[in-house]
């Protein structure tokens, strides 16, 4: 009996300090206007890649988890236009329609809107 309270305390703690550092961490904008050049800006879903995706690095990799972080390294030339596009999202969005399953647009227009 008193190892399962023990338990419970425990398991309600650990939910309360991940509750905590959930809320610690900046989740950054629901939706966020990328920057796309000419061709016109791409309207991103963050909150809902988030979700399904879990491990921020899958894109945070590459650019830092700040605002027009994609951009700003375009101009200093520290990543190639289209890079971001081709390599995460257009590659996952053409895996996941080749397993089957839910999956972003992959045209042009569905992404960029001007
Ligand atoms: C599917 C790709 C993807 C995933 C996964 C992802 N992000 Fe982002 N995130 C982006 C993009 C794209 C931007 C916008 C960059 C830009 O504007 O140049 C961004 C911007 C941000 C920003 C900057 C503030 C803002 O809202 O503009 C923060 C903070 C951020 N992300 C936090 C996170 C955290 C924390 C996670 C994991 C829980 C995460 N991101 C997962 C793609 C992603
Ligand atoms: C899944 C969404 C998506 C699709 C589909 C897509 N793009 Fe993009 N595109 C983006 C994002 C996000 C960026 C900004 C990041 C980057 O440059 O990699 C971008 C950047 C670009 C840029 C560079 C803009 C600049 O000045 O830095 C061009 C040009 C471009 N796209 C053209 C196209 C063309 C042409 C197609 C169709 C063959 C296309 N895109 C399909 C999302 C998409
Ligand atoms: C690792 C996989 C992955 C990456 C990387 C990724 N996406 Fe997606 N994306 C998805 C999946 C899966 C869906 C379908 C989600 C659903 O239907 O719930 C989706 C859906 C979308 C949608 C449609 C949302 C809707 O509900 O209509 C847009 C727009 C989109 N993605 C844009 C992007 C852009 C722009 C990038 C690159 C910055 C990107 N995605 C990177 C997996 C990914």
């Amino acid at each position: 009996m008193r190892h399962r309270l023990l338990g419970i305390i425990v398991t309600a703690i650990v939910l309360g300090l991940s509750v905590v550092m959930a809320a610690a961490v900046n989740q950054g904008q629901e939706n966020i206007g990328i920057f796309g050049g000419k061709s016109g800006n791409v309207p991103f879903p963050h909150r809902q890649h988030q979700d399904r995706i879990k491990d921020c690095n899958v894109c945070h990799s590459v650019f830092p988890q700040e605002t027009e972080a994609i951009k700003k390294l375009k101009e200093t030339g520290t990543l190639k236009a289209k890079k971001v596009m081709n390599l995460q999202c257009i590659k996952c969005h053409k895996q996941e329609k080749k397993a089957g399953k839910p999956h972003g647009p992959v045209t042009c227009k569905t992404c960029h809107v001007k």
